[in-house]
């Protein structure tokens, strides 16, 4: 009894921890306006075993494609769910299923299943699979891309040995990780990622080229790849061409931090991808596209997602970023930047060199500041200051004439009353009068 109660409870904490962002094609969610699907056959709800599909038997067939892209609030992890029909005889086809760079694919078989739907004889079987998708995932955007290599009629045709072959989805639920509260970008859930704050973001909402030039020249356009629209693509950013752009007037930091997303479209055989900041190298990705469905990116091909983020040590107040591919034979091979994220750790006001954000971790003050207790602060110009002193009568004082000045940086100490001058070296940019 005890081992099974634990066991529970360690459950439902886990369970606790996912958060879900979205849900669809389940109870009385079955709304379809920001999905995008193509090739379909009939109304796009089907059924199955009195289950109401999105596609389904005669819907979801041949060369169609169900898609959909989602703006995730801060997150570290996105796992989603969903079942999957397959209904009729297909005959090792494949569905796949792209979530952001995690694929999911599975081949099917005509006897696989029972009959539940569909055509409903025999070597027409359906089955119906959970699927769970879990990844590591930080990204602002995920995209969600349903295919299959259907190859036969989704719908009934009268030709004896014609075959069909659907398929539909329902239940689909995205749940994810959150980011530490108050933080715009994590890798986990600790308070650690409170550093960050935003410096740039390309290419998520608005589809310009943001001043970046691609060999000298601007990006050329836009595309639609699986249905998502994406700057660059097909015939627009070949494999061997790069992206540029130089970001000026930082603000004081000492991190910077860059959360891409890639779009490798056609042939990839380990070419290399490589982000190099300020002429050095930060990050450098070997991407292979075997993804086994290809589907219409401009033309039909072959897509992979890549996510990928790096974390690298910046003060400089200018930075020149070139995204470079390589490229090793001359099939047709193209890429996309679909969302670049940077972030910045800045340092603490007053501060012009640090190794954290907080103010006790500078380590260098900017003009006209200077270190108090180990933090920075306006430092009045001395000449300046200009002290006067007023006595009050403290009735709580016997002797009305006590008063006595310190001054922290000379360690000097001084309860003469009068006109006193004090030389202090012009190294030091502050002092501090206390007073009794
Ligand atoms: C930044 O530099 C410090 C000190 O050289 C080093 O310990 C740290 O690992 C570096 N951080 C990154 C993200 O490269
Ligand atoms: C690809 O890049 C690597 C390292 O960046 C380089 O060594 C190699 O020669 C490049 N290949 C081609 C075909 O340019």
């Amino acid at each position: 009894m005890k081992i099974i109660f634990y066991f529970a409870c360690f459950t439902i904490a886990f369970a606790q921890d996912f958060k879900t962002i979205f849900t669809a094609f389940v109870g009385s969610n079955w709304n379809d306006q920001e999905w995008f699907y193509s090739d379909i056959y009939g109304g796009i709800f089907g059924f199955c075993e009195n289950e109401q599909l999105f596609g389904g038997h005669y819907v979801f067939g041949k060369n169609s494609l169900a898609s959909r892209q989602f703006i995730l609030p801060p997150h570290y992890y996105v796992k989603i769910q969903l079942r999957f029909w397959k209904i009729d005889s297909w005959d090792g086809e494949v569905f796949q299923l792209i979530a952001d760079q995690k694929v999911y694919s599975r081949q099917f078989w005509p006897n696989e299943g029972g009959d539940f739907c569909g055509r409903g004889k025999k070597g027409n079987n359906d089955l119906l699979v959970n699927i769970e998708v879990s990844i590591e995932h930080n990204s602002q955007l995920f995209a969600l891309i349903m295919t299959s290599n259907l190859d036969e009629h989704a719908y009934y045709v009268q030709v004896v040995f014609r075959q069909q072959e659907s398929w539909g989805i329902n239940w689909f639920e995205l749940s994810i990780l959150e980011c530490f509260l108050g933080c715009l970008s994590c890798e986990d859930s600790t308070s650690s990622c409170l550093i960050w704050s935003s410096l740039a973001s390309y290419w998520q909402t608005q589809m310009s080229d943001d001043g970046w030039l691609t060999n000298g020249g601007q990006i050329g356009g836009s595309n639609i790849c699986g249905g998502l629209l994406i700057v660059g693509g097909t015939s627009i950013l070949m494999q061997g061409q790069s992206l540029e752009k130089t970001l000026k007037d930082l603000p004081i930091h000492y991190l910077i931090k860059f959360v891409f997303k890639i779009w490798a479209i056609g042939e990839w055989e380990y070419e290399k991808l490589e982000l190099q900041v300020d002429n050095q190298v930060w990050m450098s990705e070997s991407i292979q596209n075997n993804n086994p469905v290809p589907f219409d990116c401009g033309i039909k091909q072959k897509v992979s997602i890549v996510n990928t983020h790096t974390i690298n040590n910046h003060t400089q107040n200018e930075m020149n970023i070139v995204i470079k591919s390589n490229q090793s034979s001359q099939k047709p091979a193209f890429w996309v930047i679909q969302s670049l994220d940077i972030y910045i750790a800045e340092c603490s006001i007053g501060c012009q060199e640090c190794f954290g954000t907080e103010p006790t971790m500078c380590t260098k003050c900017i003009k006209k500041w200077g270190f108090y207790q180990n933090q920075c602060i306006i430092a009045p110009p001395i000449e300046c200051a200009n002290v006067r002193i007023v006595q009050f009568k403290d009735q709580n004082i016997n002797n009305p004439d006590t008063f006595q000045i310190t001054i922290d940086e000379v360690n000097q100490n001084s309860i003469d009353k009068g006109q006193q001058k004090l030389f202090v070296s012009s190294s030091i940019s502050t002092l501090t009068f206390k007073f009794w």
